[in-house]
């Protein structure tokens, strides 16, 4: 019981401090050489909204036309997603996952049912780790495939990622929150 109220306690004091005017930085999992784990449970962050990328359309992993429809799901680390929904800021040490699911084929009278994972792609706001890019947003990818994906990820050049969020994000740190419906704010102060 001691130990469940302390957790209670440590949990909320980390809320607080990150969403605090001078933010602590939330733990990202990097490893030495700069690569970024695959995170962990990643599919119970919270989910913020889902997309779909019609067959033909080019999935921005690796630059490929999709033979068939892809369902995108984005996930955003809770408590990055608790600050951001406070104070409208992402804070740092902010990660965004959106995972690719591939569809049966189906007439366009059909549904469009799932049927497989198949690629997921990451943002991470780091200050420290990335001083000179745009937002301070390093950007990453674990495969367009199937599962298992890659264990790690390196740091994607800027022409393939961030320069289109530069492009048609300038107005909102770089991230669509626009996009998700998850990520509309009851206050716009
Ligand atoms: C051609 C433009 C374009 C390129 C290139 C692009 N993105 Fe995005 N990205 C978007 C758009 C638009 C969204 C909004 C959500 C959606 O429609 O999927 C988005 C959303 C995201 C999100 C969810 C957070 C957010 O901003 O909504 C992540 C994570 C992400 N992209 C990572 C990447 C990575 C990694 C790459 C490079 C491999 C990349 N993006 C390249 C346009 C792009």
């Amino acid at each position: 019981m001691k130990i469940l109220v302390w957790s209670a306690i440590l949990l909320a004091c980390g809320t607080a401090a990150a969403s605090a005017e001078d933010p602590a930085k939330l733990p990202v999992p990097f490893n030495a050489d700069g690569t970024v784990n695959l995170p962990q449970n990643y599919r119970q962050w919270v989910n913020v909204g889902t997309t779909l990328l019609p067959k033909g359309e080019v999935n921005i992993i690796d630059g490929q036309p999709i033979a068939a429809s892809e369902y995108i799901d984005t996930y955003v680390e809770p408590q990055s997603f608790a600050v951001y929904m406070e104070t409208g800021i992402w804070p740092d040490g902010t990660q965004i996952v959106k995972e690719f699911t591939a569809t049966q084929d189906a007439a366009p009278d059909e549904v469009l049912v799932e049927s497989h994972y198949t690629g997921l792609a990451m943002l991470i706001k780091d200050t420290e780790r990335f001083p000179a890019e745009t937002g301070h947003l390093g950007y990453f990818n674990f495969g367009h495939h199937s599962e298992p994906y890659e264990r790690t990820a390196s740091l994607l050049p800027r022409e393939q990622c961030s320069s289109c969020h530069e492009a048609l994000a300038a107005d909102q740190q770089f991230i669509f929150a626009d996009h998700h419906i998850g990520l509309q704010r009851k206050s716009t102060e």
